[in-house]
């Protein structure tokens, strides 16, 4: 159903902001030691369920958006979305290999890159896509006939 697709992609963003608010803190204070720590405690996320969550949103919510919008900033906005994905995930699988041989030759630049592309990504779907399809009974209609 669409209010249980939602609702799961709204509780994997709720775990992600959790850590995503020290994260970002941790960027702000170049502590990358915490970067690491917080790679680590996620990192089962990174590698059993980011790949669900990214497939819920570019099988199901992104085409129920996008199919029913002719709103220009809605189709940026998911596609720019989309290809945040593309992005993370090659990071996220980069980041994991690099952690399996250890933190030592950890780049500390690509750490830092990739969490502060998953936090404005979160953010944006949280505050700007996840409501637009709240909103908008056709758009989960429409899921729902998907799912
Ligand atoms: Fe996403
Ligand atoms: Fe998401």
């Amino acid at each position: 159903m669409a209010s249980t697709n939602l609702s799961q992609g709204q509780q994997d963003h709720t775990t992600l902001l959790n850590h995503l608010r020290y994260t970002d803190l941790a960027i702000d204070g170049q502590d990358f030691e915490e970067l690491y720590r917080r790679f680590q405690t996620m990192s089962s996320f990174f590698t059993n369920d980011l790949e669900r969550h990214f497939d819920l949103e570019e099988r199901l919510l992104f085409p129920a958006a996008l199919f029913k919008t002719d709103n220009l900033e809605v189709i940026r906005l998911v596609l720019s979305l989309q290809a945040d994905h593309a992005v993370l995930q090659l990071q996220a699988a980069y980041l994991v290999r690099q952690a399996e041989k250890g933190w030592e030759d950890m780049d500390d630049g690509a750490v830092a890159d990739f969490f502060l592309l998953l936090s404005s990504h979160v953010r944006k779907e949280a505050s700007l896509l996840y409501p637009w399809l709240e909103e908008r009974d056709e758009v989960i209609e429409h899921v729902v006939s998907r799912s």
